[in-house]
């Protein structure tokens, strides 16, 4: 009863808001929340489309693509998209005559997918999040000590970026490096997306997020989907997607440049990408060598570390994406860059 009132006079507000309409990726000037009724943490129930993206790749199936030659791919089995589609279909291309396929709880799509002799060896932190261990703990304590580096919590950083990912609201959003889905559930549990995709190269963390799915009752497991893959190789077709999202995640990819490049590809004109990390700078910059060190630890790890504010906003630019934004919080950074879009 309550809700329809809310309802009513969201629908109300919305009539009176579309007599100055703009198309499709209008968004609304008041928080994106007013396009949505509230039913409890993380839960919204879309009331409207208007301010919301509406477009054909946000909630078409061809945006999965071949990560060898990202042509698209043909279904086989289950045709629906949902988290369930895994158990019972396959993924076809046609150009490289390669199947993905569904393992049950996620779908294979790394390029050496369904190889049987060579087995691929990433750099540490990226093999670390593959542990079983890991995707255990992840979510039982790991994750919840990053609050001393300065990141707010899962709540905070969810209404934060609502912020940033306004102008795309109600398109599709990869969550990349999603660990064990913490983020990609929030995002399904919304109602503010068409499709959710929720990627890891780690095929704990994707077993570890489809147990969570599964505990809870109610989960929209349609349009959510979850993916194994590279950041450096993503399966979607370019210009397919309207979002990325990466949480903690810069750091520990092989080449960072490599993966904003490819979120840069697979983003639409006008599409948002939303990362956070650690930043080092600041006092870090105090401490005498520190780059030096830096540069060393990464030779002798083989893996990236943690970038400054004008290294992360370089970066971005650097791979075709504009209007660079952040707010940071101690060690915390959130930052948004966009694909320009086309005159
Ligand atoms: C610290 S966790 C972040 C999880 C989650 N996004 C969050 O905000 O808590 C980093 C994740 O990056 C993933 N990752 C590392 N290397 C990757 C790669 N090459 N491609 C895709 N994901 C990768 C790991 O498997 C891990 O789940």
């Amino acid at each position: 009863m309550y809700s329809n009132v809310i309802e009513n006079t969201l629908l109300a507000y919305i009539a009176n808001d579309e007599s100055n309409s703009v198309p499709s990726l209008r968004c609304f000037s008041t928080p994106p929340s007013f396009g949505l009724v509230y039913e409890g943490p993380y839960q919204f129930r879309r009331v409207t489309q208007p301010g919301f993206v509406e477009n054909e790749a946000s909630t078409s199936k061809n945006v999965l693509a071949c990560p060898i030659c990202y042509k698209p791919l043909t279904w086989i089995g289950d045709s629906s998209l949902s988290i369930e589609s895994a158990a019972g279909s396959s993924l076809q291309c046609n150009t490289c005559k390669k199947t993905y396929s569904g393992m049950g709880t996620h779908f294979d799509m790394t390029a050496a997918s369904g190889s049987k002799d060579y087995g691929e060896l990433m750099t540490p932190t990226t093999e670390f999040f593959r542990m079983p261990f890991m995707s255990f703990i992840y979510e039982r304590g790991w994750r919840q000590n990053f609050v001393w580096g300065g990141f707010p919590g899962p709540e905070k950083e969810f209404e934060l970026m609502k912020g940033y990912l306004k102008p795309v609201l109600g398109g599709n959003i990869i969550d990349a490096s999603c660990g064990s889905g913490l983020f990609s559930r929030i995002f399904a549990k919304s109602g503010l997306f068409s499709l959710v995709v929720a990627l890891d190269y780690s095929e704990n963390m994707l077993k570890q997020c489809y147990e969570f799915v599964q505990q809870e009752a109610n989960f929209p497991k349609e349009n959510f989907l979850l993916v194994r893959a590279d950041i450096s190789r993503l399966p979607f077709a370019a210009s397919s997607i309207d979002a990325v999202h990466a949480g903690a995640a810069i750091h520990c990819w092989p080449s960072p440049s490599t993966g904003v490049a490819e979120i840069s590809r697979v983003l639409r004109p006008g599409g948002v990408f939303v990362g956070t990390t650690y930043i080092f700078d600041g006092p870090f910059n105090l401490i005498p060598f520190s780059r030096l060190l830096r540069q060393n630890m990464m030779q002798i790890s083989g893996s990236y570390t943690f970038l400054s504010e004008r290294e992360i906003e370089d970066l971005c630019r650097a791979c075709g994406l504009v209007d660079f934004k952040c707010t940071r919080n101690r060690g915390f950074v959130m930052f948004t860059a966009t694909k320009p879009s086309q005159n």
